[in-house]
């Protein structure tokens, strides 16, 4: 398996100078944490994506750190993916895609996330809605889809190699601006894709009160 942790980012809803990864949670670079976790896999490669500003200073943060690539990203999440499939060169493995936002993602859900892509060719870890959501027009409510079908998607997603290196091939001559891999995968055809159950405390840190919710996590809930 190769693992994708995609860090290119600017953190523009969080507000800080800093892009969002690089801040610390409890006194360590949230990358940082969701790379060892994500070591845990045991990937036989991570591609790991970052500004440009930030590839050196990366590449410090993982000094001694053996089976890691670090690049420069792209302008949009789907150019960094973009970006790190091109390096994959086996077709027949699977390809986990993570925001390096995400420092908690469940390691025994991730697994089997890997699974069920070997198995179907592509799955998402998610999580069940817990707002009710409803669709507007206007600013005001058009209709309300069946909560009970509705996922929150979130990542590691996982596909086979061949699969994910097509879906963005074909992205290239498509004008869509995706916010996750799956949506590519339906998109042109190419697959199922397996929902696999994960955890509410997989959060993409995204605004500010996300950092404190982070650190909470990281004290109390997360134990693997
Ligand atoms: N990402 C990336 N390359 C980009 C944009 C995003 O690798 N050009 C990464 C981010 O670093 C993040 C993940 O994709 O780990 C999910 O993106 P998001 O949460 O939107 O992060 P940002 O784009 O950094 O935040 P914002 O949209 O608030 O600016
Ligand atoms: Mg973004």
């Amino acid at each position: 398996m190769t693992a994708i942790v995609l860090a290119a980012g600017k953190g523009e809803r969080l507000g800080l100078n800093t892009p969002k990864q690089f801040i610390k949670i409890n006194g360590k670079e949230m990358v940082k944490i969701a790379v060892e976790r994500m070591f845990k896999l045991n990937p036989r490669i991570i591609i790991l994506t970052t500004p440009k500003d930030y590839v050196e200073r990366t590449r410090k943060l993982f000094e001694g750190v053996n089976s890691i690539k670090i690049i420069e990203g792209g302008k949009t999440r789907a150019e960094s993916v973009l970006k790190a499939l091109e390096l994959v060169n086996e077709d027949d493995e699977v390809v986990l895609i993570h925001d390096g936002a995400r420092p908690f993602f469940p390691v025994d859900k991730t697994l089997r996330c890997v699974r069920a892509a070997e198995e179907i060719g592509a799955a998402t870890l998610a999580v069940p809605v817990k707002d009710t959501i409803a669709i507007s027009s206007d600013n005001k409510i058009a209709s309300f889809p069946d909560r009970s079908k509705l996922w929150a998607l979130q990542t590691p997603q996982c596909f086979k190699a061949a699969l994910i290196k097509k879906a963005h091939e074909l992205l290239k001559k498509d004008n869509f601006l995706p916010t996750d891999d799956t949506s590519l995968i339906l998109r042109y055809n190419l697959s199922e894709v397996k929902i696999v159950e994960g955890e509410h405390y997989n959060i993409k840190v995204t605004y500010p009160v996300d950092l404190a919710f982070a650190s909470v996590i990281m004290e109390e809930l997360v134990n693997e």
